[in-house]
Parts: structure tokens; C-alpha cells; sequence
């Protein structure tokens, strides 16, 4: 198989569905309830045209762009995901190198199945720390605390998980994500009720905090001095107030599809909370990015940088660290040959007027 490696994204889903437990590919693959928003998240990708520009010298092209002062060789960044060694025994340490050698953002997951300090010690490159605050906050902030010694940048707060979302294939398969290592010593699992349904769904309810309010948004600014990012904005009331708020960043995501089902599309929302931002702070979307052209329109629409999920995922279900290093450079390779394509030499170059949207066809 190493002389025929996948050449897109679609492949390596592919490659994963083979390689991994039904149970487990589901977890991955699904969302919530009809999965209207899994579709929409990348057909609204497929809805946006683009406008290229020809005659421009582009011999070089200049992927490099900044986030809260560092420096990145490139926009697209790993996004938070949970339990990465039901795609790969070695997990979130195999992640985090593939990232680390593209020298890519790494955000990792509060529901990581390594532990923060390993995975810190497998990456040299630039590291956030994903937070879903327990109902007991001491315990978060013990995983704050670890996450700031370890040199993690900033804090990314998921708030739109104030109760998990019915994914429904994980129901059906009485799914379990592994135990939490970073929660050994803080939360006992051992009595929690599993007799029925899906066990992560109850284990989530023991662990999130559904009361969680933007006064907690305070209470973090106050325990830590780390960049606060809010992630699962779609609205531009939300992200005025995020603003207000003082926030360092906002990600404009429904959680890839697997939290509220018929919410919008992000490509969708994503110019709605840029407006509403009015560039007070950066903002940056995931769900549904599978292809450099995606990255290229979610910037023309003004996001700083995209996240991918399940893509990561993909690849190291089906080649390890190789797989997920991979993906990430295939992403690059195809934003490379897009702005290249659309007359873009520096992200700077990805202009509103490189795309056309539905709203704009009216
Ligand atoms: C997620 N996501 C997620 N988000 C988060 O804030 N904390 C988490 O622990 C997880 N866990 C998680 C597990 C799995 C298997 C998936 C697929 C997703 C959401 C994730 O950060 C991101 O928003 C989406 O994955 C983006 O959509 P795509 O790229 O998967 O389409």
C-alpha cells in the first residue's frame, strides 16, 4: 500500500472505515441525530464558487500567516479531537508528531486518551490546550495548570457542548470512549450507572457542566493569563458578546456536525460572526474542510486559519503517524496549487472577491 498512497482525503475515510472496529469508525465518522448538519457542513463548501484571477506572477507563493503574535507556515491547524487511540494504539503522541513535523498548530483534546505531559514532550511546535469545564472546577483548573507548565499557548473553551449531542450510531453501538489518564486521581468512573444507551453520553453528563455561562468565561480569565479562544460560535450575537467579553479568538464551529443537528453550516455562519467581530480579535472555523479550495474560501470569507478534525483522524486510523502527517500535508500541497490557481500569492492575496457565495448570486 506505501506505493499507493491515498491522493485526497475521501481516500484515507476509506482506508479508515477498513481499518477500524465498525464501533469505533462510527464514533469518528458520525453526528448527531439526522445528520442534516454533518451533509450541509461540506456541501456548503461545494455552494461557494470560485472567482480566480490569471496573469499574476505566481512562482512563489507565501502560505505563512500569524495567530495571537506566532508565526505559522500555513492556516490549516489540528483540531480538538477526543480518544485518538481508537484510530491509533500510539494516539494523540503519533498526532502530535505528524502535526509538529508539518509544524502545524495542534489543538489537543480536554478528552485526549494520552496524557497532557506525553503529548507535550512528542511536539515541539505550537500547542493549545482544548477546556470543557467540569462541574467541579477545581478539577479544571488542575488541567489548566498542567496545560500552562507544559507550555501550552492557549486555552481553547468549547462551549457548544453544554450537554452531548444524540449520535445516534453511537447509542446503537453502546459506545465508550477509553478512560481519561488526565483525569486519574481527579474523577472516579468506576460508579457511574452504564446499563443502558451510550456510556459516553453518560459519562459526559457526569463531566460537563451544563450551567456554563459566559460568568465562567470570566472566572477563566481570571485563573489563568493564556489566551482564551471560544469555540462552537455560529452567531454574531454570540460573537459580539465573545468580543465584549474579551476574548483572544473565536472559532466559528457546531462541533463537526455531532452537537445540535440543523444548526447552520460553519462556511455558512462564518461571515456573519466575521462581521460581527469586525477584526477586534481573530476568527477561525472548522467542520467540513476536506480540501485546499475549502481553506481558500473559508479565508476569502475572513477566517485567520481552519481547523481539521476527522481528516487527522482518517489518517491515522489508516498509516499511523505517516497517515495523519499525510493528510496534513496534502491539505497544504492543495492550498498551495489553489492559490496558485486563483492568482493568490500570500494569504493576505485571498480576497472576498475570490468567491462567490449563494447570498451573492441573489
Ligand atoms: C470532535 N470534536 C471535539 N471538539 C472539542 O472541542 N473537543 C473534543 O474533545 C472533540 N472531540 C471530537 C471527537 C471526534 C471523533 C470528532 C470527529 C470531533 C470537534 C472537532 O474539534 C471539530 O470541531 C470538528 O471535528 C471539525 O469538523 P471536521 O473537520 O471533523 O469535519
Amino acid at each position: 500500500m506505501e506505493n499507493n498512497l491515498p491522493v485526497n482525503i475521501r481516500e484515507y475515510q476509506e482506508l479508515a472505515k477498513k481499518a477500524l472496529p465498525k464501533m469505533h469508525f462510527d464514533y469518528i465518522n458520525g453526528g448527531a441525530e439526522d445528520e442534516h448538519t454533518l451533509r450541509e457542513n461540506i456541501a456548503a463548501y461545494g455552494r461557494i464558487v470560485l472567482r480566480p484571477r490569471f496573469l499574476v506572477d505566481v512562482s512563489n507563493i507565501d502560505m505563512s500567516t500569524n495567530l495571537l503574535g506566532y508565526d505559522m507556515p500555513s492556516p490549516i491547524m489540528v483540531a480538538p479531537t477526543g480518544a485518538h487511540k481508537l484510530a491509533n494504539p500510539e494516539g494523540e503522541v503519533a498526532t502530535a508528531r505528524a502535526a509538529a513535523s508539518c509544524n502545524s498548530v495542534m489543538v489537543l483534546s480536554f478528552s485526549s486518551s494520552c496524557k497532557i505531559e506525553e503529548v507535550a514532550s512528542s511536539c515541539n511546535a505550537i500547542r493549545f490546550y482544548q477546556l470543557y469545564v467540569f462541574k467541579n472546577r477545581d478539577i479544571s483548573e488542575t488541567l489548566i495548570r498542567r496545560a500552562e507548565s507544559y507550555g501550552f499557548k492557549a486555552i481553547v473553551l468549547t462551549v457548544d457542548t453544554p450537554v452531548l449531542g444524540r449520535r445516534e450510531a453511537d447509542i446503537r453501538n453502546k459506545m465508550i470512549v477509553p478512560w481519561n489518564e488526565n483525569l486519574e486521581g481527579l474523577l472516579s468512573f468506576d460508579d457511574l450507572d452504564t446499563t443502558d444507551g451510550s456510556k459516553l453520553e453518560k459519562y459526559s453528563r457526569e463531566t460537563l457542566d451544563p450551567s456554563l455561562s459566559w460568568k465562567d468565561v470570566e472566572w477563566l480569565k481570571s485563573i489563568s493569563s493564556l489566551p482564551i479562544l471560544l469555540k462552537g460560535i455560529v452567531t454574531g450575537e454570540d460573537a459580539r458578546r465573545a468580543v465584549e467579553a474579551g476574548v483572544a479568538g473565536v472559532i466559528v464551529s457546531n462541533h463537526g456536525a455531532r452537537q445540535l443537528d440543523y444548526a447552520p453550516a460553519t462556511i455558512s455562519a462564518l461571515e456573519e460572526v466575521v462581521k460581527a467581530v469586525a477584526g477586534a480579535v481573530p476568527v477561525l472555523v472548522d467542520g467540513g474542510v476536506r480540501r485546499g479550495t475549502d481553506v481558500l474560501k473559508a479565508l476569502a470569507l475572513g477566517a485567520r486559519a481552519v481547523m481539521v478534525g476527522r481528516p487527522v483522524l482518517y489518517g491515522l486510523a489508516a498509516r499511523g503517524e505517516a497517515g495523519a502527517r499525510h493528510v496534513l500535508e496534502m491539505l497544504n500541497w492543495e492550498l498551495e496549487v489553489a492559490m496558485a490557481l486563483c492568482g493568490c500569492r500570500s494569504i493576505a492575496g485571498i480576497t472576498r472577491d475570490r468567491v462567490q457565495t449563494e447570498g451573492d448570486r441573489i
